[in-house]
């Protein structure tokens, strides 16, 4: 089985019908109804194994004119997400590592990538760590949710 990722312009992001999370989950992506309304200088990204959809993270190109704590050579990451059928085998953790290499590859302006994590959420947090992003040990409290942390993965 292969994990891969591929872009995806939001009038092509059907698949998203197919990924299913729980509903405490579901806020911390957002929604999964507005998952598509992206802005201008965002990217959806659709993780694949093989050929089926698994699941999908957006990279915000202008992430620091919505958050004061990213510069303009870091990238936003958001709505990170694997379908709840797959997680916990190692996909999220895999797919991270991928959008790494993706950035160094395609984007070598930017030299970090940026987000924020609930509190609550751990099995999020755990597996940003694990893919390298370092907690800067600041909250955001901007988010509907409570206080998040912000987190940053040098490229
Ligand atoms: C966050 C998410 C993408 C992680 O994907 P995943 O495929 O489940 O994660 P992985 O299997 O690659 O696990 C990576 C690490 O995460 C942690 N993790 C995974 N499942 C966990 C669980 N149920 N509880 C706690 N930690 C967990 C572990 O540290 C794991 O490392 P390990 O394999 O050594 O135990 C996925 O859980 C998800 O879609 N969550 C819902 C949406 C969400 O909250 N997105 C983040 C918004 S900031």
């Amino acid at each position: 089985m292969e994990l891969t990722l591929d872009s995806i312009v939001p009038q092509h992001a059907e698949f998203l019908s197919q990924i299913e999370l729980d509903k405490t989950q579901q806020e911390y992506i957002g929604g999964l109804d507005n998952y598509c309304n992206v802005q201008s200088g965002e990217l959806i990204l659709m993780v694949k194994l093989d050929d089926t959809p698994i699941g999908a993270m957006k990279l915000d190109f202008e992430y620091s004119s919505t958050y004061c704590f990213a510069t303009t050579n870091e990238i936003g990451l958001r709505g990170v997400m694997i379908d709840r059928k797959f997680q916990g085998r190692g996909y999220g953790l895999e797919a991270i590592l991928q959008l790494r290499q993706f950035v160094s590859k395609y984007y070598k302006n930017y030299t970090a990538i940026c987000l924020t994590v609930n509190h609550n959420n751990t099995q999020a947090y755990r597996c940003y760590l694990k893919a390298g992003f370092v907690d800067i040990n600041k909250d955001y409290n901007g988010g509907a949710l409570g206080p998040q942390r912000i987190m940053r993965l040098e490229i």
